[in-house]
């Protein structure tokens, strides 16, 4: 019983419920969106060079999952969660708005794009206008690696 809730959680978390992302381990919960960004676009650059089939219904869902993730981030970064094995910098929190506007671009380019693949080519457009969202929010408030 009490494993079902938790698998239970476990999938409405993954499915990036932003009530139940509040509470808990917002720090795991972050990486673990930004782990599946980081998947759908691994997924969407290999469809791009031809690795995989060029599908276009598989690239639409997962642009839409990155929409999804970009709607999740604001809450991920509660006030506060700073502390652990965290590279999020403190600016993230002295500009918070700009740090959700750049979130909020994510969401916003990655629905954009949806509409118009239709072949490798148009894919690899909509994929670097979506990284260049991811890249522009790390270059701001994710520190380098050392
Ligand atoms: C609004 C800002 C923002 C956007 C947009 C964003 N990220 Fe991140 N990302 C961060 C921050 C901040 C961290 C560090 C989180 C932490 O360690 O607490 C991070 C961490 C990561 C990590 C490391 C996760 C780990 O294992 O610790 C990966 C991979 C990643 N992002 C990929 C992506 C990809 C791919 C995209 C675009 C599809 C993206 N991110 C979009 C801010 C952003």
């Amino acid at each position: 019983m009490k494993k079902t809730v938790v698998a239970a959680l476990g999938i409405l978390i993954a499915g990036g419920v932003g009530v139940l992302a509040q509470s808990g381990d917002p720090i795991g919960q972050r990486q673990n969106l930004m782990k599946n960004n980081q998947e759908q676009m691994r997924t969407l650059t290999g469809m791009s060079r031809g690795q995989v089939p060029f599908n276009a219904a598989t690239a639409q869902a997962a642009f839409q999952r990155l929409e999804q993730n970009g709607r999740q981030i604001p809450t991920l970064f509660p006030a506060g969660s700073t502390q652990g094995k965290t590279a999020a910098l403190p600016a993230i929190w002295e500009r918070k708005a700009d740090f959700d506007a750049h979130a909020a671009k994510l969401e916003q380019d990655a629905k954009a794009v949806q509409a118009g693949i239709t072949d490798q080519a148009s894919l690899q457009a909509a994929i670097q206008r979506v990284g260049s969202a991811c890249g522009s929010c790390h270059d701001a408030y994710r520190r380098k690696e050392s």
